[in-house]
């Protein structure tokens, strides 16, 4: 630790010729508990290009750049509940919930800044059903910006227009504003979960775990203890100013792509480096890492969810083994590992068995951020702690584990950046129901890191998909436009028309860095993955027997999917990357299910309530755009 710390202050003085900061330099300083999760890779080479192909700069923190801080709130966030408790064998029927969205202040990180967050939570409540179940959740907008919630891997079959997609299934509720989502659950059961979905507001805080239990769920046996294990990158700024910076064309920080994160936090609590953030706003890192603390002999399973924008997280437990048991919402045959590696919006749950220590040992949970995907040259690592802690013990305080990494595990600085079904692990679902043997139609998007015009802030370098980057006409959403017989503009956002049965969905992922994808309206089949492009699955390899069955898939640098989706819930579906920094600059587009039957569709009048205002507007534009076709 203390080397490493070194190595930080000796190069403080270089960025300071190379970035002339403004109002001198601020030497990099431990934190309050001496945790340093931030730091140059050691053996960085001179030269070295970024997956992007530019030469890999030392990431410029706030300390360098002076962006607005929004008003700090009066009232604090609280953190949540962490297990999940409703009984499965509770009969199914209607179950209500209320979120007021409001700001908070808060300092996940140590970092004070203002969030966005649900009942004053954040992460926000856990919210819990069971199969079957009608949710009604009522939706109160206290914010200054408009707002949406997405129900992320929730079929919303039947009621496509409770997708809480601004711009593809309603119009977002206004500030001061209340919409009621209202949804049946279908054959969903396990880890889903909730986030904001208009710009990157999720990175403000706004999301949370979304449980469907069932009484044939067959892993509700599998362990003594259930919790969430949040894990995320993370930024002090606004995602507001984050977004509009980084399309602009200087980017945000000066880095175009938004490049690595100021901390990792776990459960909501991280270290950031108080020595590299925006001098003037209080920073203070005194608040100890989240502790999962359960007995001796117990068996404890960790809901790892993803809530991050940015990074690859590769997630282990100092000299604990685990057995994972289920990939996003599906179990999956159980296998063991020493490390997950999870994309935004992903999901795994682990099983850890209590078998390594005794009452008051502490062993580090890490969360290290795979910056080596995207910038070589930094790392930066979220820590929690899992705590033997017997039952009728006193709530004592313990002293920071000093257990160290399992060996082996890659290094950050090339981390691989693949999916767990692409680095050996089979994801087969613990009950694999064959996808279709041959699908009726096929079609194949391209995405890549290039340059695009906004009418506004003018060229920027963000993504697409097929070359066209999604403008946001959000009070003009697809769903609506297709139910009407209009045609989707190529202008606007590419899509994917599908009318028959089973369609196959191939993403040709150009860039030399991995990305993580997420489609609406159901899980897909991930038949088939490889190196380089593909134009058609002639001659491909697929796998019918077990593919992994999700509904967000990391596709790795310059490679090729294949998804088999069966078209069994019309609706316009958005697929997108779930990079929050990404999808919220245009990497978007969208799979219209069966028109015909779309057109059939009651738009619910609640939901068309909402678009009273400009429909030339664009999300986060607050501006007129040209008008949109
Ligand atoms: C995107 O545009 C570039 C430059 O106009 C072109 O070279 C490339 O072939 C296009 N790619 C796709 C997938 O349309
Ligand atoms: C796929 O199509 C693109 C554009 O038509 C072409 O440049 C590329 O070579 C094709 N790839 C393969 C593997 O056929
Ligand atoms: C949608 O509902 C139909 C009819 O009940 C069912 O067959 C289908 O599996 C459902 N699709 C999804 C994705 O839930």
């Amino acid at each position: 630790m203390m080397r490493l710390l070194a190595l930080a202050t000796a190069l403080a003085p270089v960025w300071a010729q190379v970035y002339a900061p403004s109002a001198g330099v601020q030497p990099p300083r431990p934190t309050g508990l001496g945790i340093v999760m931030s730091y140059p890779r050691p053996d960085f080479p001179e030269g070295e290009l970024d997956t992007y192909g530019a030469e890999a700069k030392i990431p410029q923190y706030g300390a360098w750049y002076h962006y607005e801080q929004k008003p700090i709130p009066e009232n604090t966030v609280a953190a949540p509940e962490f297990c999940p408790s409703l009984d499965p064998n509770t009969p199914p029927g209607e179950r209500e919930y209320t979120m007021d969205v409001e700001y908070r202040a808060g300092s996940p990180d140590g970092f004070l800044r203002r969030m966005t967050v649900i009942n004053g939570q954040f992460p926000g409540p856990i919210i819990e059903a069971v199969e079957g179940d009608t949710m009604v959740i009522h939706v109160n907008n206290h914010l200054d910006e408009p707002a949406t919630i997405h129900w992320h891997g929730i079929h919303q079959n039947g009621t496509q227009y409770m997708d809480g997609v601004p711009g593809f299934t309603q119009c977002p509720i206004p500030p001061g504003g209340s919409f009621t989502y209202r949804f049946k659950l279908g054959w969903e059961v396990g880890t889903f979960w909730y986030h904001a979905h208009f710009g990157n507001m999720m990175a403000d805080g706004l999301m949370g775990a979304l449980i469907v239990h069932s009484p044939d769920d067959p892993l509700n046996d599998a362990a003594d203890v259930d919790q969430m294990l949040y894990v995320a990158d993370h930024w002090g700024d606004n995602s507001q100013t984050i977004v509009h910076a980084a399309k602009s064309p200087e980017g945000y920080r000066g880095c175009a792509p938004v490049d690595v994160p100021d901390s990792v936090i776990i459960n909501g609590v991280g270290q950031v480096d108080c020595g590299f953030v925006q001098r003037g706003v209080p920073c203070n890192t005194d608040v100890p890492p989240y502790e999962v603390r359960a007995a001796c002999g117990n068996k404890v399973r960790l809901r790892v969810l993803h809530h991050g924008s940015h990074s690859l997280l590769y997630v282990s437990i100092d000299e604990h083994t685990f057995t994972v048991i289920e990939a996003d919402d599906t179990p999956v045959q159980p296998f063991q590992a020493k490390e997950l590696v999870l994309a935004p919006g992903q999901r795994y749950s682990i099983v850890v068995e209590m078998n390594q220590g005794s009452h008051g040992d502490g062993y580090w949970i890490r969360a290290r951020a795979g910056t080596g995907c995207y910038n070589p040259k930094w790392r930066v690592e979220g820590m929690a702690i899992l705590r033997y802690f017997d039952h009728g013990w006193s709530d004592e305080h313990f002293a920071l584990p000093e257990t160290t990494m399992w060996e082996g595990l890659p290094d950050m600085g090339k981390p691989g950046c693949r999916d767990m079904d692409d680095i050996g692990y089979s994801l087969a679902p613990l009950d694999p129901t064959p996808p279709a043997p041959i699908a009726d139609e096929t079609f194949v998007f391209a995405t890549v890191i290039g340059e695009f015009t906004d009418p506004i802030t003018g060229h920027y370098v963000g993504w697409g998909f097929n070359n066209i980057s999604f403008v946001n006409y959000v009070n003009d959403p697809l769903l609506q436009l297709v139910h009407d017989g209009r045609e989707i503009s190529p202008k606007r956002i590419a899509s994917a028309t599908f009318t028959g049965h089973v369609a196959d969905i191939i993403i040709n992922q150009l860039d030399g860095a991995p990305h993580p994808f997420h489609l609406h309206g159901r899980p897909a089949y991930i038949v088939g993955r490889g190196h380089g492009t593909i134009n058609s699955t002639e001659g491909v390899e697929l796998n019918l027997v077990d593919p992994p069955l999700r509904d967000t898939v990391t596709i790795g640098p310059n490679s090729w999917i294949v998804l088999r989706v069966p078209l069994d819930n019309p609706g316009v579906w958005a697929i997108h990357c779930h990079m929050g920094w990404h999808q919220s600059v245009g990497k978007m587009a969208a799979v219209v299910v069966r028109p015909d039957i779309i057109r059939t569709f009651q738009e619910p009048e609640e939901v068309a309530a909402l678009c009273t205002r400009d429909p030339d507007e664009v999300a986060l534009g607050r501006r007129r755009y040209p008008p949109r076709r």
